[in-house]
């Protein structure tokens, strides 16, 4: 379960969020929504533990703001999956390496690598691309690929910010499909996002960032 607990985060003495409460339940898929700076990446950023409150705690399963220390955030974030706007790709490798990378990282045999890469490939139909360069792949496959390289690690929740952002309508609707499919499988979705045609598109719970707070 991820869940913000009575939330205050203060940036360069400004106050970016103010009491903020909030919880995604296992499998949920949830939209976080809010004018620009209304606080979606901050709250992201918080959540995979690259900010801490000033009060209040933030919850990733056993993992606590409070209490984790600096070597337990590689594990913590393992247990999540992060998709941005401009997809942050590794230039220097192919799109099998990049999925691949956080595999390797935790010394998983080479076999096991390789099918658990073709397959999440195969799921956000990309495996025909495996042997390219991020450059060499439009927009809407480059965060295909993005996403593959979020979910090859089977996390408990896939935090994008502003996912689409980047697309063109047909390459958003793929994107949305692909998302659905892998909240279907029982990963948590948290998605900031600004674009109300798709939340329409498809609808889910929106959590709504709005002068520091969270409304409904
Ligand atoms: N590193 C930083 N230093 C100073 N202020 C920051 C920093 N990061 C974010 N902020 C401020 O925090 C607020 C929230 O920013 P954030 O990026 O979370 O907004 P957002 O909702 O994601 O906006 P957008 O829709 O434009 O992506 C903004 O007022 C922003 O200026
Ligand atoms: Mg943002």
């Amino acid at each position: 379960m991820i869940e913000f607990y009575n939330v205050d985060l203060n940036i360069d003495k400004k106050t970016i969020l103010r009491d903020v409460s909030f919880r995604v339940l296992k499998g949920e898929f949830v939209y976080l929504t809010g004018a620009s700076g209304a606080g979606k990446s901050t709250v992201l950023r918080l959540l995979y533990m690259d900010l801490f409150p000033d009060r209040g705690t933030v919850i990733i399963e056993r993992y606590s703001s409070a209490k984790i220390k600096d070597k337990e955030i590689p594990y913590l974030r393992r247990q999540l999956g992060v998709v941005f706007q401009d997809f942050k790709l590794l230039p220097d490798r192919n799109i099998f390496d990049n999925t691949a990378f956080a595999l390797r990282v935790i010394g998983m045999p080479g076999k096991e690598i390789k099918k658990r890469v073709l397959r999440v490939l195969t799921d956000v139909n990309l495996s025909h691309k495996r042997n390219h360069y991020p450059e060499e792949l439009s927009g809407g496959e480059q965060q295909r690929a993005a996403i593959a390289r979020a979910v090859v690690n089977n996390p408990i929740a896939v935090l994008a910010d502003e996912p689409t952002g980047n697309l063109d309508s047909d390459n958003s609707m793929e994107i949305m499909e692909i998302l659905q499919k892998i909240n279907q499988n029982g990963t948590a979705v948290l998605m900031a996002t600004h674009d109300n045609e798709l939340i329409s598109a498809f609808p889910h719970r929106i959590i709504e960032i709005k002068e520091g707070r969270v409304g409904r």
